[in-house]
């Protein structure tokens, strides 16, 4: 039995995807096969309804100065983080002298609009390599973690913040107490946090059981947001749905009393409910279609390859470790996979040790089938790359279940 990071109550299990590598940990050819192990599995806390990841991996063993992911890599994703500033400036950071703090600011993608508005900013990054890219765009970037003791240093040397942001990030810190406590510390009196992170939702709705993995700790819900919220002395007073990374939601976090909740919350809330998303039924549920797309993807590359047509992968995603690591998809069924992050290009996939090529040689030559690993770009890639299936290409998804486009 695992116990809730949150409030120490009982998790259940209810998926094991076994021993498992680090997702974005991207070894070169020479280096050894034996990287860092842990075990991928999840669970639901029956007292708080918390979903989370019953084992933690040492944070720095992730973030780290050669932490890959660069935010700015998606077109789409500049765009929605552009967006996210202007609607920041425009209603929150409004008065005198106003103060934006970001949590994992990663290359800057966001407050880089902030500073271009000429407003006080902090970005708080433990990634030296993309805080230096975030540096090198004027954005200023302290090369850490955020917890209690930062935010009280930050506090003291910048005062309080009108507001503190996060994206895809919040989920990837178990320490959560430490998190609010810090956040309760730098928020000015009516400020707020504001975070968006996968919704459970949407993962139980579209099988996308790839966005579990190391570092998304927790999967969360309006419901499991609030009451972590609650346990602080804060308030969940509004929520969004985000049709980003395959389904997120925006939670608007409040001082206890500072504001009043939108009816959107209960709303939201009440909307899990009738779905079961707090229930291990429900979540049991996903196994099945998490071993049938498996077993489906493997059937097809099986079948392709049988038939000598050639297959690659499209976009190394830390979600897509998940997938090659469960269903044992290595390089015989799939040789190679393309990707345009230049830290990731020339290496290996994790686990699976898939070669990783330049997005730009993707078309020399064109493979017959490619699987779009980075499904949540789709619209994006399909368009950038509109040549391949223009040429015959074939592209395959495997969400919500195994298909050929
Ligand atoms: N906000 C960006 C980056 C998300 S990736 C986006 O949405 O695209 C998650 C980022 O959080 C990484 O850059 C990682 O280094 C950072 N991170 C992890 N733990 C953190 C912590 N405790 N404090 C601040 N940043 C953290
Ligand atoms: P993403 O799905 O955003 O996140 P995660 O790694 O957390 O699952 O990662 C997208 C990956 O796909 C990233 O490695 C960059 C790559 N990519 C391309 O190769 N081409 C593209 O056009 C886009 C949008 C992404
Ligand atoms: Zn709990």
């Amino acid at each position: 039995m695992s116990k809730c990071r949150v409030c120490e109550g009982e998790v259940r299990k209810f998926f094991d995807f076994g021993k498992q590598p680090l997702s974005d940990t991207f070894l070169t050819e020479q280096e050894s096969g034996e990287a860092y192990h842990f075990r991928l599995a999840v669970g639901l806390c029956t007292r708080c309804t918390m979903v989370q990841l019953l084992e933690e991996v040492p944070r720095d063993r992730m973030f780290h100065h050669d932490y890959p992911y660069h935010s700015s890599g998606s077109r789409r994703m500049r765009e929605h983080f552009a967006q996210t500033a202007r609607d920041l400036l425009a209603t929150e950071l409004t008065g005198e002298d106003p103060f934006c703090v970001e949590i994992g600011s990663n290359d800057g993608v966001m407050l880089g609009v902030i500073k271009d508005a000429g407003v006080r900013h902090l970005g708080v990054e433990p990634s030296g390599g993309v805080a230096e890219l975030a540096r090198k765009d004027g954005v200023r970037v302290r090369t850490d973690f955020f917890e209690e003791t930062t935010a009280r240093l930050i506090a003291g040397e910048d005062g309080p913040a009108d507001v503190i942001y996060a994206a895809n990030t919040i989920c990837h810190i178990p320490y959560l107490d430490s998190i609010f406590r810090g956040v309760d510390a730098l928020l000015r009196p009516g400020g707020v946090f504001v975070f968006e992170d996968p919704y459970l939702g949407d993962i139980v709705e579209r099988n996308t059981f790839d966005q579990i993995y190391d570092e998304h700790f927790f999967l969360f819900t309006a419901r499991s947001v609030r009451g972590v919220a609650h346990r602080f002395g804060f308030e969940l007073v509004d929520v969004h749905r985000l049709p980003v990374h395959g389904g997120e939601v925006r939670y608007t976090i409040a001082r206890r009393g500072e504001r009043a909740p939108s009816p959107a919350v209960p709303a939201l809330i009440a909307e899990e409910t009738s779905r079961g998303l707090a229930e291990l039924g429900t979540l049991e549920k996903l196994g099945d279609g998490i071993d049938r797309i498996c077993a489906d993807l493997v059937a097809l590359l099986r079948d392709l390859r049988g038939r000598g047509l050639s297959v690659a992968g499209y976009g190394a995603t830390a979600k897509s470790a998940t997938v090659t690591n469960y269903a044992g998809i290595g390089p015989d069924l799939l040789p190679c996979v393309y990707d345009t992050t230049p830290a990731k290009i020339g290496r290996l996939m994790p686990g699976s040790r898939i070669p990783i090529r330049s997005a730009e040689e993707f078309g020399r030559p064109y493979p017959d089938y490619a699987v779009l690993f980075a499904w949540n770009h789709t619209e994006e890639i399909l368009a950038k790359e509109e040549e391949f299936a223009a040429q015959g290409g074939k592209w395959i998804v495997y969400v919500p279940e195994v298909r050929v486009l």
